[in-house]
């Protein structure tokens, strides 16, 4: 299997996933060895939505690689408002660069740019659809944390609208792991992800539930998610569950000590402050680990062998 572009996480075998992970780990532990490595070349940044870590560690990962970034800028300011379409402006952007990065509002877009570029393209997020890059930072921080196998996660918040979660999902399912969804009734996953996760899995290490209560002592990891306000069709909707799925200080005291709570951030009140300074607390490691793993994605993405290639039957 090659990969040229990375669109989904359903796209990665657990090979793939290990290759990623393990040429992340080399270049945590000795960044100068790749300083040079990428020089002269260039990432092209689009984003059509706001960004902060996502956007931010992929320029620190280029330029860490002896590469730079050129960035489309704010929609505002680019030609997508004089009514240019996304194919022809990724079609045009690549002409500038070597890959290409892209977040979207509309799921879908990343599978359609990709059919009109020939360099590699990574989606950044996709609407409520995929977010793979990150699901990588999620998957190493994890494998630091608890391991990947015999892994019982709960994931909370936001299953409907929130990508990260997606794209998570799908890759546990390559790892021995139980997972626990965790909602309100209205943001529970889409049934086609449920569908897909069973499809994967027999179905045995899926559970979903709207508390967190019976579950939370059972825990390894609690990845905790924000409620995806900007895509809700109906600001009233997001006020009914505005608020709720919080964790504290004194929510943690039925979990084990050995609980790592992530979250992809930005947090709005998901999380208390005062978890960060305990030893539950992985959020800002899992941000951090956005620098090496996206070095480890360019950097396989990007070599004259290129594409992400592990060993695999398929
Ligand atoms: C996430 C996203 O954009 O989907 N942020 C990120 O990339 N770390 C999560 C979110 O916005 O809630």
């Amino acid at each position: 299997m090659r990969h040229d572009h990375l669109i989904t996480s359903k796209q990665l075998s657990r090979p793939d996933i290990e290759t990623v992970l393990d040429r992340a780990a080399e270049i945590d532990a000795d960044p100068s060895a790749v300083a040079d490595r990428h020089a002269n070349t260039l990432l092209g940044l689009l984003f059509f939505e706001p960004s902060t870590r996502t956007k931010m560690s992929f320029e620190t990962a280029m330029k860490r690689l002896g590469g730079d970034v050129v960035d489309m800028g704010s929609v505002e300011s680019s030609s997508v408002k004089k009514g240019e379409t996304l194919a022809d402006t990724v079609r045009v952007i690549e002409g500038y660069t070597d890959a290409l990065v892209l977040r979207h509002p509309k799921q879908g877009a990343a599978t359609m740019a990709s059919e009109f570029v020939d360099v590699p393209l990574l989606n950044a997020g996709d609407g409520a659809g995929h977010h793979p890059t990150q699901t990588m930072l999620d998957l190493y921080t994890i494998r630091e944390n608890a391991g990947l196998d015999d892994l019982t996660i709960g994931i909370m918040g936001d299953l409907k609208y929130g990508r990260t979660v997606h794209s998570l999902a799908h890759a546990l399912t390559n790892f021995e792991t139980q997972q626990h969804f965790i909602s309100p009734e209205s943001l529970q996953l889409p049934r086609e992800v449920v569908y897909d996760l069973h499809q994967r899995q027999d179905g045995t290490g899926i559970k979903e539930h709207e508390s967190l209560e019976g579950v939370l002592p059972s825990l390894d990891v609690l990845y905790v998610t924000r409620i995806q306000r900007e895509r809700f069709p109906d600001e009233n909707e997001y006020q009914k569950v505005a608020g709720e799925y919080q964790i504290d200080a004194e929510t943690l005291e039925a979990a084990s000590d050995d609980l790592t709570v992530m979250h992809p951030l930005p947090r709005v009140d998901e999380i208390a402050p005062e978890i960060d300074d305990t030893d539950y607390a992985a959020y800002f490691d899992q941000a951090h680990n956005g620098v090496p793993v996206r070095m480890a994605l360019l950097d396989l993405l990007l070599s004259d062998d290129r594409g992400i290639r592990g060993e695999t039957d398929e």
